[in-house]
Formats: C-alpha cells, structure tokens, sequence
C-alpha cells in the first residue's frame, strides 16, 4: 500500500488541479491532499483566496481519486505532515522543483509537469479585466 501526499491551495479549481491529483494517484495508492488554510495562503501570496478553506476542502474531497484531505497551516511543517500521514512519496508540481528534496531521507519525492497555459492568478485577472 503506497501513500502519496500532496499540497496546495487549490483555488478557483481547474483543469491543471485535477490534471496534478489524477496523475499523483496513479503513483499509489492512498492519495493524501493538504489544502492551504487561508491565512498560510494570504502570507504566501499577500491575498486571501476567493474560495475559503472549507469550500476548497469540500471540492477536493469530492474528487474520486482523491483519499484524504487535511488543512496546511504551515509550509514548515511538510515534515511532520508527511510522518503524520505515514506518506511513501511526496508529488509536487515542478514549478516547486527541487524545492523540497530536503525531505529525501524520510519520503521520496517527485516533481509532475504543469499543465500548460492555465493557473488561478491567470483565471483572475482575466475575469478582473472583463468589463
Ligand atoms: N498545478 C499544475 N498545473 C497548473 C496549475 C497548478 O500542475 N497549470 C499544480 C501545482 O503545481 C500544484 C497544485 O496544482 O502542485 C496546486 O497548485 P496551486 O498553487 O493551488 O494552483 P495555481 O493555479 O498554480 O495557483 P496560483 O496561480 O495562485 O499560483
């Protein structure tokens, strides 16, 4: 039994989100999500997402690939998440490439591709400049 643990905000959900979960599945078989809690993203990204933690929660976990879903509350804590969760390997998309081989010794780790041409800062300042 190979358990995969991910992380991410996962707001204004598309096609790369589900993209990233289906392919980090398909690496295992028990698939973890952390969602980042709204405050960890306002100090990510200096805004607070237009979908709140608990309705991000809600979508994630009504994804059939998707096992099981905690709140992030801080990106130092993967570690103790990861041992937490008991997880074998760690998924992430390469825009965080080498960003969290630091973990090595405890849990593999493998960066996916990002699905091209398509993010939630892009989808918001699209709908931002329609008039
Ligand atoms: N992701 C992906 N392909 C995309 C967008 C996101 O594979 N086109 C992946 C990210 O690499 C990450 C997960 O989806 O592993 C959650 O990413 P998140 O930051 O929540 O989504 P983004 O659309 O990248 O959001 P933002 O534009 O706010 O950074």
């Amino acid at each position: 039994m190979k358990r995969i643990i991910t992380f991410g905000t996962f707001d204004v959900f598309h096609i790369g989100h589900i993209n990233i979960l289906e392919r980090a599945k398909e690496l295992g078989d028990f698939l973890i999500v952390g969602v980042s809690s709204d405050q960890l993203n306002y100090n990510k990204k200096n805004r607070y997402p237009i979908y709140n933690q608990q309705d991000r929660v809600k979508i994630i976990s009504a994804l059939k690939f998707v096992d099981l879903v905690f709140i992030e509350e801080s990106l130092e804590l993967k570690l103790e998440y990861i041992k937490q969760f008991e997880a074998d390997l760690l998924v992430m998309g390469n825009d965080w490439e080498g960003r969290f081989d630091w973990v090595k010794p405890d849990c593999d780790v493998v960066y996916l591709p990002r699905t091209p041409s398509i993010s939630t800062t892009e989808i918001i300042e699209v709908v931002k400049s329609i008039k």
